[in-house]
């Protein structure tokens, strides 16, 4: 089984090229921020001051993933939360729930699980994989950005009132945040192939990434859709 592992910060067009590469070779995909968001929402909705209370509220089946790279699906206790996990309650928490020690032993564990169900492969895609989740990936990415690019990415997803500063300054003040954090922090590592995406297009970096896949013949097992 080949796990790629795309580590890089918010904003850095790691969803998108992660998916459509995926889907090139007939991989699953695995957007661990989700999770991430899916607990933070979990604590949202049931007022959960203290994150570190989370795991023990939740239910072995509570978080479920959908792995496929056309149609990913998160579902919080059976209901389907792709749009609510995107909501600017839950990013403006989420990188406080994502630095607590038992949410992110509770997450390990649960994105191990589901990388080790994947078929021939699978396309992870977070901060810490590379570093923590998976350290024997296959191949490992940090995809990054300057901030500027990164906010006008984020500009262009959201349907949202927010000015471009507004937006820059939301994502560096998460930058911040994940990188300092105690428990697996953002890091670059030497082994992590860098790709600046700040002047890239997505077809290029998807074109970029399939290439590395091709050399380093991770592909084997799965026939590359045309
Ligand atoms: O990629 P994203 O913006 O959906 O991630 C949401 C938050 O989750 C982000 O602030 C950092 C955190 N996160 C993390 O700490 N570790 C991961 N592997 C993935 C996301």
């Amino acid at each position: 089984m080949v796990v790629i592992a795309i580590d890089g910060p918010s904003g850095s067009g790691k969803s998108s090229a992660s998916r459509a590469v995926a889907a090139f070779f007939r991989w699953d995909y695995l957007d661990t921020g989700a999770l991430y968001r899916a607990l933070t929402l979990f604590a949202i909705n049931r007022d959960v001051r203290d994150p570190s209370h989370i795991p023990a509220l939740l239910s072995a089946n509570s978080i479920k993933w959908n792995g496929s790279p056309d149609e990913p699906q998160i579902l919080l206790e059976g209901r389907i939360v792709n749009a609510e996990i995107r909501s600017e309650a839950v990013t403006k928490r989420v990188s406080e729930v994502a630095a607590d020690p038992e949410v992110r032993k509770f997450l390990l564990a649960l994105q191990r699980a589901i990388i080790n169900q994947a078929r021939s492969g699978i396309v992870v895609e977070g901060r810490d994989i590379g570093t923590t989740v998976w350290p024997d990936a296959e191949l490992k990415i940090f995809l990054t950005a300057d901030l500027i690019a990164r906010a006008e990415r984020r500009n262009a997803e959201l349907s949202s009132n927010f000015t471009h500063k507004e937006i820059q300054d939301s994502l560096a003040a998460r930058d911040v945040i994940d990188s300092n954090r105690s428990t697996s922090p953002l890091r670059q590592i030497d082994e992590q192939i860098i790709i600046d995406a700040t002047h890239l297009s997505l077809e290029e970096v998807v074109t970029e990434i399939k290439r590395l896949i091709i050399e380093l013949e991770l592909s084997n097992d799965g026939e590359p859709r045309e």
